[in-house]
């Protein structure tokens, strides 16, 4: 029999905090030796073992914490080890999960009200902004990641074009409208129209030039074309740093063309966003980027910030603050106390009840430094300049197509590259993923770990010729 209250916290907590102690050497070493962790695929009965069966539930820390270590740490994605290439998974950073630890304990609700994790949320998101440079006058928010961040960037779009009554109204009555996208853009587009009623047919898809760019007469054409039949062209997504190949629109090209033609210019700047903080050339091919009228772009990737985070930015906070705003008798502003305050996210977004995101990420900013990143950055950009001249001199790999940033995509002689990135998985070689480029199926490498050397990719593709060799 339990005495009344805290029946959910620890009945002895020194044994809780040798526990926690234990529990934290573990991650730490999980985290220190991250180069002995490739990924490894999961036992069969992991979802039996995991299965929270009434026998097997209430067991205590001691237990529960056993099996975080032995069934469950070991059977991650594998993206904190540095020749994980598949997708665009960032690497982690062993300081954030000491912000994780605080966040957790502190538990607080950042959507709104008058307490330290607003300011932490202000202060990361200023550091943001002005990486971004939009005008002073822009605002922005912390999202699960860039496909939250889209709908909102979206919604704010839809509410400049059509006037805040849509909010009441909605979609039904109001024109077609049409959403630019270039050859290759991200589903999260896609995702975001049909979450907003809009659907896919909304969609007009624009040629790219021979370097993959958004071809800014195809564009013209297209928004000529939508206008003759009364669709209203609601805005132009350019890419900074697209998924497949990782080519940069020219973001000053599109923006002249949007503040020409009153179009609102969204830049899906996912993982692209952080070669603002790289070194020449590629800090460059963001330029422009201040121009957008939003910009969504994620921690999780090239900042290594633990899952998830993502940003929305916009460039006028009245707008930003008009397209969310609502507030209840529940939730009406205070003139002091906890209801106080003169920044509630919940404003600006969907969510009303929001975590502590932005801890990881302060702490990551102001442990780190934005030279260190800097650097990392660069460094990623440098390995896969390396991995795309490996390719050019191996007679079993062929360059599907120039490297802008990070993004290395090289077809093979012989084998199927499904099946040779699976190879690598196993082996604990490399994890590459596929994709198709002009037709045709490659191999693709995503470098956004600050833990990659250049020795990994030396190893990584003498492992992939191997494999394809193998295939002969
Ligand atoms: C260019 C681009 N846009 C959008 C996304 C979606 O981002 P998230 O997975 O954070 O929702 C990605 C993910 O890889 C991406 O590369």
């Amino acid at each position: 029999m339990t005495s009344e209250g805290t029946h959910l916290d620890p009945n002895d907590w020194d044994d809780f905090s040798l526990e926690m102690h234990k529990l934290m050497d573990q991650c730490l070493t999980r985290m220190k030796s991250a180069r002995d962790f490739p990924w490894q695929p999961k036992p069969d009965n992991l979802a039996t073992c995991l299965s929270l069966t009434p026998e097997a539930i209430g067991v205590g820390p001691k237990q529960a914490f056993a099996q975080l270590t032995d069934d469950i740490m070991p059977y991650a994605t594998g993206n904190t080890h540095p020749r994980f290439f598949g997708w665009v998974h960032g690497a982690g950073l062993p300081v954030s999960v000491g912000a994780e630890l605080v966040a957790a304990t502190m538990n607080s609700n950042c959507g709104g009200r008058d307490h330290g994790a607003i300011e932490v949320e202000r202060a990361t998101l200023d550091w943001l902004l002005g990486v971004s440079g939009l005008p002073e006058n822009a605002s922005a928010i912390l999202t699960t990641g860039t496909s939250q961040a889209t709908i909102l960037a979206l919604t704010a779009a839809r509410n400049h074009r059509f006037g805040h009554d849509v909010r009441k109204t909605g979609i039904q009555e109001l024109p077609r409208v049409a959403v630019y996208v270039r050859r290759g853009t991200h589903s999260c587009i896609g995702k975001a129209l049909e979450a907003m009623g809009y659907g896919t047919n909304s969609i007009h898809v624009v040629d790219t030039d021979d370097d993959m760019k958004m071809d800014i007469a195809s564009l013209k054409r297209a928004v000529e074309e939508d206008r003759s039949v009364g669709r209203v062209p609601l805005a132009v997504i350019g890419t900074a740093g697209s998924v497949n190949t990782g080519s940069f629109d020219n973001l000053n090209e599109i923006a002249d063309f949007c503040a020409d033609q009153d179009v609102w210019l969204h830049v899906d700047a996912a993982f692209g966003f952080w070669t603002r903080l790289a070194d020449h050339p590629w800090a460059q091919l963001v330029d422009g980027m201040e121009r957008a009228n939003s910009i969504s772009c994620d921690f999780h990737k090239w900042m290594s910030v633990p899952y998830d985070c993502g940003a929305c930015m916009i460039y006028d906070r009245t707008l930003h603050f008009d397209t969310f705003t609502s507030r209840p008798n529940y939730l009406e502003q205070q003139k002091e106390g906890l209801g106080g305050g003169d920044l509630w996210f919940c404003d600006y977004g969907l969510e009303l009840s929001r975590g502590f995101r932005a801890l990881k990420v302060w702490t990551a900013i102001k442990s780190i430094g934005t030279q260190a990143f800097s650097a990392s950055i660069s460094d990623n950009c440098k390995q896969t300049a390396l991995m795309a001249e490996l390719v050019e001199t191996s007679d079993v790999l062929d360059l599907s197509f120039p490297v802008a940033s990070n993004v290395c995509c090289f077809y093979v002689a012989y084998g199927d590259v499904n099946e040779i990135a699976a190879e690598l998985q196993l082996s604990g070689d490399a994890v590459f993923s596929t994709t198709v480029i002009k037709g045709k199926a490659c191999l693709r490498a995503a470098l956004v770990n600050h833990r990659t050397t250049s020795e990994d990719i030396r190893h990584a593709i003498l492992a992939v010729e191997a494999a394809v060799r193998r295939h002969r």
